[in-house]
């Protein structure tokens, strides 16, 4: 059977970077929406136009923008995916209910400080979407990616202030998302804490044991 996950958590829990080495390893399909965003914002789609204020404030997205992508994507995926940023609303969570089965939820979850540091200092590829830190796990060169080349750069949310928005709206709009997929019986509970190895064991595990 094709699994269907979700990872959850706060910003900065590592997502993104546990979802690259999952994709990797495990041949998943990625479908995160911040990066669509992000993408349609450096075309300037229609929807990235809409998006980038929310974005830049640190808000969510409206619902009915981000169930529109994920409706289209999952439209056109197969075999076992990894949803990365989504859901982040009980509408969201309510509306995927009704297009795909979710088997799995992942919340990973890192203290708030650390939060903060891990945004502040993190660094993405414009190119390929690899992402960096500057202390925890910085490129071989401070501004090209490792990977593909690619120039680095500083995401125009990733400032002290957007990121205690961004948390503040995790915990008045996202918190709830966990306790929906408790009370379904898939939430799993992942300590994000440790180096990047460790929380991908942590993560492995869990689906192990699903
Ligand atoms: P999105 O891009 O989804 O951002 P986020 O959820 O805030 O998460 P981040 O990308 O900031 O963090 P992450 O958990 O992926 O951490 P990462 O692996 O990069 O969304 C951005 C915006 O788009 C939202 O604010 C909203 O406006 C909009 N949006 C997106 N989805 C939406 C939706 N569904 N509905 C409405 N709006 C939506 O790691 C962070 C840093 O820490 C990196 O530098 C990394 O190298 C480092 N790191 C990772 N793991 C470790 C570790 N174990 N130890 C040390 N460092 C680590």
């Amino acid at each position: 059977m094709d699994l269907k996950i979700v990872l959850l958590g706060p910003p900065g829990c590592g997502k993104g970077t546990q979802a690259e080495r999952l994709v990797a390893e495990m041949k998943f399909t990625k479908i995160s929406t911040g990066d669509l965003l992000r993408e349609g914002v450096r075309l300037g789609t229609p929807l990235g136009l809409e998006a980038k204020g929310y974005m830049e404030a640190g808000r969510l997205v409206p619902d009915e923008l981000v169930i529109g992508l994920i409706k289209e994507k999952l439209a056109v995926t197969h075999g076992p995916v990894l949803l990365d940023g989504f859901p982040r609303s009980l509408e969201q969570a309510r509306s995927l209910e009704k297009l795909t089965r979710i088997d799995m939820a992942v919340d990973i979850q890192v203290n708030e400080d650390k939060l903060v540091h891990r945004i502040v200092m993190r660094r993405s590829c414009k190119s390929c979407g690899a992402v960096y830190h500057l202390e925890f796990s910085p490129p071989k060169h401070a501004d090209k990616c490792d990977k593909c080349g690619g120039e680095l750069y500083q995401r125009s949310d990733d400032t002290e202030q957007t990121v205690r928005a961004r948390l503040k709206t995790y915990k008045d709009q996202t918190l709830p998302v966990s306790q929906f997929y408790r009370e379904k019986g898939v939430l799993h509970t992942v300590d994000g804490e440790g180096s990047i190895p460790q929380v991908y064991e942590r993560i492995m595990n869990t689906i192990k044991k699903g």
